[in-house]
């Protein structure tokens, strides 16, 4: 039977870290997965998860299974985070899921079961593994246009344009902050004017908050989630800690989701339905460590400080890299590195020049010139900003 599979084609930003691992130059840097890393090139585990980690060990005394759904303390520590302190809890439903990319799966999963006909509109670009798993799903799915090549900024305008075409019932997939490949973000007026667009069509915003932390600090960065939750009677948001919590293989994410709360209760249970459907219970421990953390006015205060020098040390690397892309361009042609925000940027050079970068001077970024950030420090930046200029970017 199992002969008759057909070769999957790898995720391109997975076969990256193969490839780059395999590299046996020295000198090689890796600006290919999103993941955090020090100037050192380690992804530290934060200080605070490390003492939570410590109290729990001392005090857990069970491992039984928890809730289906997850812990109603994890959802409300969330919840708080996401959407600020008033949040309307009569009107929030949770599921504690497998990572960031389990809470789009099941919110994916959700939308399909209230609305089979549903088409889920996508930003283009997007993370590759929406796009996946939506074929995966053999879910319908449209592309609207997000970015504008040439001034590496959002193309509004263009978004506008093509989101006039979205159906009542459809589902919008937006970036909540540091819009992932691009870098490139909407201004909370542009939220605004989004918002109208979705009540006035009937649509339901989706929004994937990965990076929460990484862009402006911890509030700013939902800001546009916030304002979206406050003005649409239906939204579902998909927040991961795997990045401001630097616990990428605990896979703790979540998947919120508000309605009027006459609707609350069975949207609850088919949150938890969809749990047990696909995997039974999330995993605890990522989630119990971020309970604690949010939840203890020291550990907080510890884990806001640490997340506050990620943020700032990747906002440090971006001026670097555009200020010394401005002198070697002798141009402003590379600012938008530094008014892009989170770690991702996308560069705009075509693949065969990402290309050249990784076989001349051993830098792995993702093929549509993807390029993370933190997996820079103040030795690599200026090698970084030659191999671009060399490339012919
Ligand atoms: C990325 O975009 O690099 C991260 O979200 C990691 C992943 O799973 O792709």
């Amino acid at each position: 039977m199992f002969n008759t599979l057909k070769p999957q084609a790898p995720d391109k930003i997975l076969a990256l870290m193969g490839q780059f691992k395999a590299d046996p130059r020295p000198t090689k840097i890796d600006l290919g997965v999103g993941v955090y890393k020090d100037a050192t090139g380690l992804t530290p585990v934060m200080r605070a998860i490390k003492a939570a980690e410590k109290q729990l060990w001392e005090t857990e005394t069970t491992k039984t299974y928890t809730a289906l759904a997850g812990e109603p303390a994890y959802h409300a520590a969330m919840a708080e985070m996401v959407l600020g302190a008033d949040y309307p809890k009569d009107r929030l439903s949770a599921l504690a899921t497998v990572g960031g990319t389990g809470a789009c799966r099941q919110g994916f999963e959700l939308a399909r079961m209230a609305n089979p006909g549903c088409t889920i509109w996508v930003s283009d670009p997007t993370w590759p593994n929406h796009l996946s798993i939506l074929s995966f799903m053999k879910q319908d799915y449209k592309l609207y246009r997000y970015f504008d090549n040439a001034s590496r900024s959002v193309s509004f305008d263009a978004m506008i344009e093509d989101l006039g075409a979205v159906k009542p019932g459809d589902v919008v997939l937006l970036h909540g902050c540091c819009h992932n490949p691009t870098g490139a973000n909407l201004t909370l007026e542009q939220w605004g004017v989004v918002a109208d667009l979705l009540e006035a069509k009937g649509a339901i915003p989706m929004i994937d908050l990965a990076y929460q932390g990484f862009g402006d600090g911890l509030d700013e960065d939902a800001a546009g989630t916030r304002l979206i939750a406050s003005r649409l009677p239906e939204v579902m948001i998909a927040a991961s800690c795997s990045k401001n919590f630097g616990i990428y293989r605990e896979r703790t994410g979540i998947l919120m989701v508000l309605t009027d709360a006459a609707t609350r209760d069975v949207t609850q249970g088919t949150l938890a339905y969809l749990n047990r459907q696909n995997y039974s219970f999330a995993p605890d421990h990522g989630a119990r460590l971020v309970t604690m953390v949010l939840t203890d006015p020291a550990l907080r205060a510890e884990w806001m400080a640490e997340l506050e020098e990620v943020r700032l040390g990747m906002l440090g690397l971006r001026e670097a890299l555009a200020a010394e892309l401005r002198q070697l361009s002798n141009s402003d042609r590379f600012d938008f590195v530094a008014k892009h925000r989170g770690m991702f940027s996308r560069l705009g050079a075509t693949p065969e020049q990402v290309e050249t970068m990784r076989v001349d001077n051993a830098i792995y970024m993702v093929g549509d010139s993807r390029l993370n950030i933190a997996g820079l420090n103040s030795e690599t930046v200026p090698i970084l900003a030659k191999a671009i200029i060399a490339s012919g970017a």
